[in-house]
């Protein structure tokens, strides 16, 4: 199953180029929705189409943040010294090695993203302390990433690691096998090891799902999957409380629901 995941290369397949202007990418529109300057204006454009239809994104990008660093922190606290952020995104503090370090100074953290942009601010902005580390990788090819993990002395996979895939496999299309890539990562992985993952979910409104169809065959495409198909890919995990749920539910008691839902979920290998 696996080996079908590796299959051809994905530089043809909706894969960021660098620093293209005119290519719509998930990771500027992200840092736009954010509240971030490293977008062109074809990010805007979109970004711009969501909050139309559902102005409280700028909320929920925050909530999902909340939510991912939470995840670390609950890793960080379990006595975890290893984080791969998969799919990290362009830098938007606090980042994953700043809450991590704060519970445990020595943490090793690797950034990975298959934009050369994110790769690039992220080399710039974190990748200074020693034990942080970026990496230019495509999570469809998930043994290239492992590979190039092993053979830099990055990540140990003989000790638990906590990989946090925020807001990233709705770019994976179902024929590029999401849950084997999960699998392939799952199975390197160390008993005590944390996965958290966030997802786009089907039950978003229908007019926000109508707006994402637009970022059918750009690197942006998305496939926003129900509760059941996301709490699938934590096969192998022990899901914690409250399992797959909106985002805003693992955060507080009072916090209100959204147009888009996100989808959060905190797994351990047992
Ligand atoms: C919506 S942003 C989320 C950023 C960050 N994880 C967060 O939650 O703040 C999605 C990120 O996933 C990256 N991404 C999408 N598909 C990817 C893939 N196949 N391999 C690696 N990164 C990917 C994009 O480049 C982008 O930086």
């Amino acid at each position: 199953m696996v080996d079908g995941i590796e299959g051809p290369a994905p530089e043809s397949e909706r894969t960021p180029q660098p620093f293209d202007p005119d290519e719509l990418s998930s990771a500027r529109v992200y840092d736009y929705l954010l509240g971030g300057k490293d977008n062109f204006e074809i990010d805007r454009e979109t970004a711009c189409q969501m909050l139309s239809r559902a102005p409280e994104l700028k909320v929920l990008v925050w909530f999902v943040r909340s939510f991912t660093l939470k995840a670390v922190e609950r890793a960080a606290a379990a006595g975890i010294r290893q984080f791969l952020d998969l799919g990290s995104g362009i830098p938007a503090s606090p980042n994953v090695h700043e809450v991590a370090r704060k519970i445990e100074p020595s943490a090793r953290v690797v950034y990975v993203d298959y934009d050369p942009l994110v790769v690039a601010h992220c080399d710039a902005l974190l990748a200074g302390p020693p034990g942080v580390a970026a990496l230019l990788g495509d999570v469809r090819r998930p043994r290239d990433i492992i590979d190039q993990l092993s053979e830099r002395a990055l990540i140990d996979f003989n000790e638990p690691v906590a990989i946090t895939l925020s807001a990233v496999l709705h770019y994976v299309m179902d024929d590029e096998h999401p849950a084997d890539i999960i699998a392939a990562f799952r199975d390197r992985l160390a008993p005590g090891s944390y996965l958290a993952i966030v997802h786009g979910s089907s039950d978003s409104a229908p007019e926000i799902l109508q707006v994402l169809a637009g970022t059918n065959n750009t690197s942006a495409q998305v496939t926003f999957r129900s509760p059941a198909q996301t709490e699938a890919f934590l096969a192998g995990f022990e899901l914690f409380e409250p399992g797959v749920a909106p985002v805003q539910e693992w955060l507080g008691p009072d916090l209100p629901d959204t147009s888009m839902v996100m989808l959060g979920a905190i797994g351990r290998k047992p």
